[in-house]
């Protein structure tokens, strides 16, 4: 028995990649053992790392100009990875705040050297949308644009492309990355948990323009260097092999499934058969997010009250839809419909909260 997963992460996996590993778990291959137990350097473990990159270039029909990595430390570390690398001394980065991650990758670029925000959306202590192009001042001399694609806590997402002026641009895209086709030419460095979009927690997708890469600063340790990993296919150290195994049954899944543009069918039709579930009932429930600005990842909404968001939550976990609070910074309600979670689930959703608001709303 499953249950309809909404977490925002570690989420929902698809279940074609969890019962690949289940049936290659004790014995990959017919090596004898599980891709757990093998060397990072031996030949079945490279083939599953190499296979990985390859889906990934596949799926985003990447340049020859851009490398893949996969790194661990989470988007975290790499809030402060970033300006360690790219922001050089005497030079000042720019942040687009759209939300609590955008504040946190901003506040560690400032324990490291100066950054500035270049716009930010906060309004009466919540961030409800994505600033339009006049809102952003850019640094004509920035070391670099930073950007946050999806926010996670306030269910915004950008719609548009995003102009830095010509400065090399940065996108921390932890929880929409490969939700649809997404030319990543623009970007000199995107970056990416796992957790969410394509497997489990411990492994970080970066991808970056090589030339960008090779300019990072040397008189950081060798092993915070991205031009380390990226020279060494991301076998510098000894990565989280079963990890990148996961990430590798899930690129598959998504590639036997028609790829991206497949994806994003799935994802706008989930999204919008939310969306509208919510709009359907009056005032009873409320998406705070701007109309333009509405994730189609994360989907964030409030009740009347708190004890009637409790009810809701402990009703829903009893009918098995599960990680439906809030985060914990921003309270109300929120159900994560990343790639894995499917339209079964989001349908089940729906009915769901067509009963709950009939059952409470006078
Ligand atoms: C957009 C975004 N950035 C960064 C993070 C932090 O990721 P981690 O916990 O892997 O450091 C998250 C986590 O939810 C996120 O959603």
């Amino acid at each position: 028995m499953r249950v309809h997963n909404f977490g925002a992460g570690p989420a929902a996996l698809p279940l074609a990649a969890l019962e690949r590993a289940q049936r290659e778990l004790v014995d990959f291959e017919n090596t004898g053992m599980s891709i757990m137990e093998h060397s990072h350097r031996g030949d079945a473990y490279d083939r599953v790392h190499s296979e990985a990159t390859a889906l990934l270039r596949a799926l985003l029909g990447l340049g020859d100009d851009h490398t893949v990595m996969f790194l661990t430390g989470g988007a975290s570390q790499h809030f402060a990875q970033i300006p360690m690398n790219f922001l050089h001394p005497g030079q000042s980065a720019d942040y687009i705040v759209t939300g609590g991650w955008s504040e946190k990758a901003l506040e560690e670029a400032q324990r490291v050297g100066t950054a500035r925000s270049a716009a930010s959306t906060l309004e009466n202590g919540r961030y409800t949308r994505i600033p339009s192009a006049e809102e952003i001042s850019i640094d004509p001399a920035a070391a670099y644009v930073h950007v946050t694609s999806n926010n996670t806590l306030y269910g915004t997402q950008w719609h548009r492309e995003i102009d830095a002026k010509g400065r090399p641009l940065i996108s921390d895209m932890s929880s929409d990355f490969l939700w649809k086709p997404t030319d990543l030419s623009p970007y000199d460095f995107v970056y990416a948990g796992a957790q969410k979009n394509l497997g489990p927690s411990g492994v970080l997708i970066a991808i970056a323009r090589d030339s960008f890469v090779a300019q990072g600063r040397k008189d950081i340790p060798t092993v915070l260097r991205y031009a380390t990993q990226s020279k060494a296919r991301s076998l510098y150290n000894t990565p989280p092999t079963f990890a990148i195994y996961m990430v590798r049954n899930v690129l598959a899944w998504l590639t036997d499934l028609g790829g991206l543009a497949a994806i994003e069918k799935i994802n706008r039709e989930k999204s919008r058969r939310l969306y509208a579930a919510l709009d359907s009932q009056g005032d009873f429930y409320r998406a705070p997010a701007a109309l333009d600005s509405r994730s189609t990842m994360n989907v964030v909404w409030r009740l009347p009250t708190e004890a009637l968001e409790e009810e809701l939550v402990t009703k829903a976990t009893a009918e098995g839809l599960i990680g439906l609070r809030g985060h914990r910074s921003v309270g109300g309600l929120r159900a994560s419909i990343y790639n894995a979670v499917t339209l079964e689930s989001v349908d089940a959703l729906v009915d769901f909260l067509k009963q709950f608001a009939r059952a409470h709303h006078a």
